[in-house]
């Protein structure tokens, strides 16, 4: 069979790649997996809350590999006022993340209740900025790892009400239900949805670190569900990674490991496997390139280069990085069927 050649390179809607030497090691990553646009998370150790940072930020990655485009956000948090907000949309920065306090790893800073950001969504609505949420609710009382995106889900159809012309982005859903919840809203809200959640389901983590990630992988129903999403050709659901590079040694801790699954190095691979599996390889350039690029517009940095598909074993690499600052891979010393070339 003849390689698959993509127009452009692929364009990742969520990604994080820390500070330090773990941003050293993981933002060759991105190009290396078949990536030229990278939507940066700000849930930095602190995270990143004025504008002034997400910019130092910016230039620290630029300077590990300038040739990627990364687009910007901030962390919602109080400082993010609504003036703060027009100084962001006048530097560049594309989002801002919401992260629910103390439902994932670095959300400390977190929101407690949305009311009090109506202003700040506001002037993002005036602004077009994109808002990310990051869709589950704190688990407490009846709500659980398995329920908490079903129950952030009136949450995201308020907020789309109220602001109806504010881009919201359901960031890595995993739930059947967060799939009909985002087609049933208007044009300006989508979903990302990552490689892992494309075939795990909660046997895969229950035991295994390297895939525990948040929100949760869920029933078979679910992950059917997210498949079915991502190889239907609507441009409501797109590629965000979520790749969530953790030292190993915080990932083999007895209790208390992080949540992050690591895709970077081979993100389109994983999503072709899925797809070929599927017989949907004619909708994987769509959902990898195209759909987020169409919804973000952006202004992206000229390549040179893109990716080609073949239909070729290979085996992930066990480990990136030595020592106790290495990160392991999805799948792990696992056989993929397709090979992401750079061409
Ligand atoms: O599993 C996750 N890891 N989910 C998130 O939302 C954050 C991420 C991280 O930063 O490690
Ligand atoms: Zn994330």
């Amino acid at each position: 069979m003849e390689p698959i050649k993509f127009l452009k390179p692929a364009a990742d809607f969520h990604v994080h790649v820390r500070d330090g030497e773990m941003m050293k090691l993981v933002v060759p990553t991105i190009r290396q997996g078949g990536v030229s646009v990278a939507y940066i998370m700000p849930n930095l150790v602190p995270p990143l809350t004025a504008v002034k940072d997400v910019l130092a930020y910016k230039s620290r990655l630029e300077e590990v590999d300038s040739e990627v485009t990364y687009v910007m956000t901030l962390y919602l948090s109080t400082a993010i006022t609504p003036e703060v907000i027009h100084e962001a949309a006048k530097a560049g920065i594309t989002g801002v993340k919401c992260y629910p306090a103390g439902v994932t790893t670095n959300s400390d800073y977190g929101v407690n209740s949305y009311v009090p950001y109506y202003p700040t969504f506001a002037a993002m609505e005036e602004e077009n900025m994109v808002l990310n949420l990051h869709g589950e609710c704190p688990s407490a009382g009846h709500i659980h790892v398995l329920n908490a995106e079903q129950e952030f889900l009136p949450t995201l159809k308020d907020l789309h009400t109220r602001f109806p012309k504010l881009r919201i982005v359901l960031e890595h859903c995993t739930s059947a239900a967060a799939v009909a919840a985002v087609k049933e809203c208007g044009p300006t809200v989508a979903a990302t949805i990552t490689a892992h959640h494309l075939s795990l389901i909660i046997d895969n983590w229950a035991g295994n670190a390297h895939n525990y990630c948040k929100p949760v992988a869920k029933l078979p129903s679910d992950r059917d569900a997210l498949v079915e999403a991502a190889t239907s050709g609507s441009p409501k659901f797109f590629f965000g990674s979520d790749s969530a590079p953790h030292p190993v040694v915080n990932k083999e801790k007895a209790k208390g490991y992080s949540a992050g699954v690591f895709t970077q190095p081979n993100v389109v691979a994983y999503v072709a496997d899925v797809f070929a599996k599927t017989g949907k390889l004619d909708k994987l350039e769509d959902f990898v390139c195209n759909f987020g690029r169409n919804f973000y517009n952006i202004a992206e940095k000229p390549t040179d280069w893109t990716i080609a598909l073949k239909n070729e074993n290979v085996i992930v690499d066990p480990l990136l990085g030595t020592g106790p600052g290495a990160v392991v891979p999805f799948m792990a010393g696992e056989p993929l069927d397709w090979k992401v070339e750079i061409v």
